[in-house]
């Protein structure tokens, strides 16, 4: 079969799937972007040229791969129709947007995959895709497969790396697809990282990396006076210990969700759902120096080596705290309150999100929580289970 790919979004990692997927046979790729004039500008930049990925493997060495899409657009009248596999390389917050465009124009079995899918996707999907979507399979992906940037914008980006394996959750909804939807989109990115499937989507959702940022930003700044500082402060280094107790605490109440749903539908295996210090010792038993608590294996992980906050400068050369940046408008909305509401589900008490979420949605100026429940008047903005009609955990382990 010939797979008719549609790439939604046009930053890093669109611009290497779109490298990647065009240089394989048997392959016709459309890429969509909405944002402002992306597309036109990356069409225009690409010109007659050959569009190149500069792909360093893991051994060092690299490898050139030349290609050209089939259609760079913002139209999605002309891009979606036709295509029987979507892939969604674009953070979060754009999501919505590209829901509704291709919605109008959705063939039936048509395979929707978020590469990275990043928590709620598939309830945003389910809500979203209406009636042309009603046999879309849902794909979500717990990362993006390559930590990569842009070189030249529409003409060239590097893949500084690609991870070593990746899973993935599928629910079918009764899609009768034309290909084998793993095996293909292995195909498309190529050999490494390997693919893998999660037991369910449900710990997809709730094994996110989302999970230790809004904590880590909420324990350093909430005493902050709102005075610049001389320094950026390092992010994982520097992790105190109100934050790296924040954080034991949140991932319990995730591996407790994980727990109560096991309990109640023992057929959903969570067993990948585990504590966040578990996690380290098993992702990064290499990097890490000293492993005696949570905390300390977090700030003497050498993969973290001088990563700092992020920060804006001021006039005079100092810093404040970036709370724009995707650790707290991408990592709440999309990230903690999607847990929080699960675990609502669930029944589980959560006072250790609730006390982050309390406070990074003052910072961002929204309202979620209100008095303990999620009704607040911004939970729009959010992908939490309830915002897309799912009110119980049977809601949440019948989508198939
Ligand atoms: P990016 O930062 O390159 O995305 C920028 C793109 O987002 C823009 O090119 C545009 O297409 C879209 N966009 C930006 N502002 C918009 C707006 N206001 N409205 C609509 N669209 C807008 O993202 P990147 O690097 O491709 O990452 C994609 C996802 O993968 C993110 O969730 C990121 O956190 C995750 N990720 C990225 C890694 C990397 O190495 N780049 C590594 C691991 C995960």
């Amino acid at each position: 079969v010939l797979i008719k790919l549609l790439i939604c979004g046009g930053g890093n990692g669109a611009h290497v799937l779109t490298g990647l997927a065009s240089s394989r046979h048997n392959v016709k790729v459309n890429v969509l972007s909405l944002f402002a004039d992306e597309a036109e500008r990356w069409r225009k930049t690409l010109g007659d040229n050959h569009f190149v990925v500069n792909f360093r493997e893991k051994d060092g060495s690299s490898q050139i791969i030349t290609s050209r899409p089939n259609m760079i657009t913002n139209d999605p009248s002309k891009a979606v129709p036709g295509c029987n596999l979507i892939i969604f390389t674009v953070p979060a917050f754009a999501h919505e947007g590209y829901f509704r465009a291709i919605a109008p124009y959705l063939e039936p079995n048509t395979v929707i995959v978020g590469l990275p899918s990043q928590p709620g996707f598939q309830f945003q999907c389910c809500d979203l895709l209406g009636i042309g979507g009603r046999t879309s399979a849902i794909v979500s992906f717990e990362s993006l497969p390559w930590a990569c940037r842009i070189g030249t914008f529409g003409r060239e980006v590097q893949v500084l790396g690609p991870k070593d394996t990746l899973a993935c959750a599928i629910i079918m909804r009764g899609c009768r697809p034309l290909f084998p939807i793993l095996k293909t989109i292995q195909y498309v990115i190529g050999k490494e990282p390997k693919l893998t499937m999660a037991a369910n989507y449900l710990s997809i959702n709730l094994l996110a990396d989302a999970v230790v940022h809004p904590p880590m930003m909420y324990g350093t700044w909430k005493d902050w006076d709102g005075k610049p500082v001389a320094e950026k402060p390092l992010f994982y280094q520097g992790l105190n210990e109100f934050s790296a107790n924040l954080l034991d605490k949140v991932s319990s109440e995730l591996v407790q969700t994980a727990q109560v749903i096991h309990q109640k539908y023992p057929d959903m295996d969570m067993k990948d759902v585990i504590h966040l210090f578990d996690w380290y010792k098993l992702n990064y038993k290499e990097s890490i120096k000293d492993m005696s608590n949570l905390r300390l294996a977090m700030k003497t992980c050498t993969a973290y080596d001088g990563l700092v906050h992020p920060m804006k400068e001021t006039p005079d050369k100092m810093f404040v705290p970036d709370f724009t940046y995707r650790y707290m408008t991408e990592d709440i909305p999309f990230g903690m309150v999607v847990f929080r509401g699960i675990a609502e589900l669930a029944g589980v008490p959560t006072p250790a999100m609730d006390e982050t979420i309390t406070w990074g949605q003052k910072i961002l100026g929204k309202e979620v929580l209100v008095n303990g429940k999620l009704t607040g008047k911004d939970m729009n903005l959010t992908r939490a289970p309830q915002r897309f009609h799912f009110h119980s955990l049977f809601d949440l382990v019948n989508l198939r």
